[in-house]
């Protein structure tokens, strides 16, 4: 009894022993407590080029290799307007630094680094303090990004977005009354992966979203064409931005038999909507969010025979220097005469 008593105590004190040795190394191997607000340290790394994101983050580096973002300083057409840089001001943009370190809805700064990169990951996921941003914080992801639920805010794209209004209009619209920001429409949630929104920005260089911007309505009253032009998909005015953007109606009458091409003869321009350079005449003619234009015209007498073919077509133009046929064709409308 008393040696087994003996070898009982001898085992629990062993226990206990291999139980504190247990809890001591346990204590000395758990990771240190979650990151506080501070800059990186050796746990965090130091991002430095959105190169670094690639690969943990391949599908969204594809998707923003594809957009108009990521091309922002390279872009031809950027370039030649702005005498290749030469204007300053159109750097802080087009190769901002991080929006964050500035502010939301305020200009960005330029940098002088990166120039491939464009408005790239870290002009719009980095804090100043070098910290990544997300919706959520993930501490365990390498990135370690922290929430921020004003990355998905309007005040985010506000900040390049408004120089032309496209934000201002975007307020006023019935879109924002519903709720149906910015992202609903150009980072939409990707089917199947909730939480994951395409970076792939798709604007006035797609064709698709250029159609789901626009109804083209035409009906016939007696010798009249009456055409309609509804802003029915775009959460702003339509052309909207860069004020060489213009969208077209533009119409032809063909006399019965005539083999016509594509483009010849020539269609004739109904109307243009756009919004004036500085210092050009007229008015603002783009057509706002929601909002319907209405024009018409008259068949010509000679031309009010059976067998005659009525064109409508809407164009968009991304300069209005362009001849028609070199615009993207929208919509076509047309009509054989009775
Ligand atoms: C070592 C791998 C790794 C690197 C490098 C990395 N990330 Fe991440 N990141 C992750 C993982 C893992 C997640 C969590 C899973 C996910 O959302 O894909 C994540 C999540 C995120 C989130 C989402 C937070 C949220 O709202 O859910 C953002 C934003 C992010 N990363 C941005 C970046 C940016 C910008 C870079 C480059 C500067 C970068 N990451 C580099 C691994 C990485
Ligand atoms: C306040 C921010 C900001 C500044 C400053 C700025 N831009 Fe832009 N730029 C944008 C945004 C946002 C777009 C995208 C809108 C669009 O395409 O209509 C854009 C688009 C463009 C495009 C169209 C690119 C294409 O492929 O069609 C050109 C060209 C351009 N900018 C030239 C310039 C020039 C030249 C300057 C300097 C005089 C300049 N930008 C300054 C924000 C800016
Ligand atoms: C740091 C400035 C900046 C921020 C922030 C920014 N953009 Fe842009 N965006 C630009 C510039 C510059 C361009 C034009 C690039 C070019 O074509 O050369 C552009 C182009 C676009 C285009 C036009 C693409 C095309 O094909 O014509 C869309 C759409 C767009 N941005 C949407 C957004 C949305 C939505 C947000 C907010 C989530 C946003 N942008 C935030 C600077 C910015
Ligand atoms: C209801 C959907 C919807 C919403 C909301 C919306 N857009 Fe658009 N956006 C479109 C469509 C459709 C087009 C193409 C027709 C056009 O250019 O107006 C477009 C075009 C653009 C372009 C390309 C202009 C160019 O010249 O290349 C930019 C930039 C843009 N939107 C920015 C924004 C910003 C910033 C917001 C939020 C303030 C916003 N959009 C809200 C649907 C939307
Ligand atoms: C023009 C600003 C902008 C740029 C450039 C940008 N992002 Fe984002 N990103 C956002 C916004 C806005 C969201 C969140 C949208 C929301 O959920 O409302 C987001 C979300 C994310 C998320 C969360 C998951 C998801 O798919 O939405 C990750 C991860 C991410 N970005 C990584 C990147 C990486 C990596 C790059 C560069 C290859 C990049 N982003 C470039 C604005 C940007």
């Amino acid at each position: 009894m008393n040696s087994f008593s003996g070898l009982g105590a001898r085992l629990l004190a062993l226990l206990l022993l291999l139980g504190l040795g247990l809890g001591i190394f346990y204590l000395t191997q758990t990771p240190p407590s979650q990151p506080k607000d501070r800059g990186p340290s050796e746990d965090i790394p130091l991002f430095t080029s959105s190169r670094q994101c690639k690969s943990c983050h391949a599908d969204l580096w594809e998707e923003w290799s594809k957009s108009h973002h990521a091309i922002a300083y390279t872009n031809p057409e950027v370039r030649k307007l702005s005498d290749d840089f030469r204007q300053k001001a159109c750097q802080d943009c087009h190769l901002p630094r991080p929006i964050f370190e500035t502010g939301l809805a305020k200009p960005p700064l330029p940098r002088q680094s990166r120039p491939d990169e464009g408005v790239d990951c870290l002009s719009c996921h980095m804090r100043p303090d070098g910290r990544i941003l997300g919706m959520k914080a993930r501490p365990r992801a390498g990135c370690k990004p922290l929430a921020e639920p004003r990355l998905g805010s309007v005040d985010l794209c506000k900040t390049c977005h408004n120089q032309h209004q496209t934000t201002d209009q975007w307020a006023a619209s019935p879109f924002a009354k519903k709720g149906v920001t910015c992202n609903s429409c150009h980072m939409p949630e990707i089917p199947g992966k909730p939480g994951r929104r395409s970076h792939l920005v798709k604007g006035a260089h797609d064709l698709a979203t250029l159609q789901s911007a626009a109804r083209l309505g035409v009906g016939v009253s007696g010798n009249k064409i009456l055409v309609e032009v509804e802003n029915k998909g775009a959460g702003h005015n339509l052309p909207t931005e860069e004020r060489h953007r213009a969208v077209d109606v533009v119409y032809r009458i063909l006399p019965p038999g005539a083999k016509a091409k594509a483009w010849d003869p020539p269609f004739t321009r109904l109307y243009r909507f756009r919004q004036p350079y500085l210092g050009d005449p007229g008015p603002n003619t783009q057509l706002p969010s929601g909002q319907t234009w209405k024009g018409s015209f008259e068949i010509p007498k000679d031309l009010q025979q059976k067998g005659a073919r009525v064109q409508v077509r809407l164009l968009y133009q991304l300069t209005p220097f362009k001849k028609d046929e070199e615009g993207a064709l929208l919509y076509q409308w047309e009509k054989i005469l009775p």
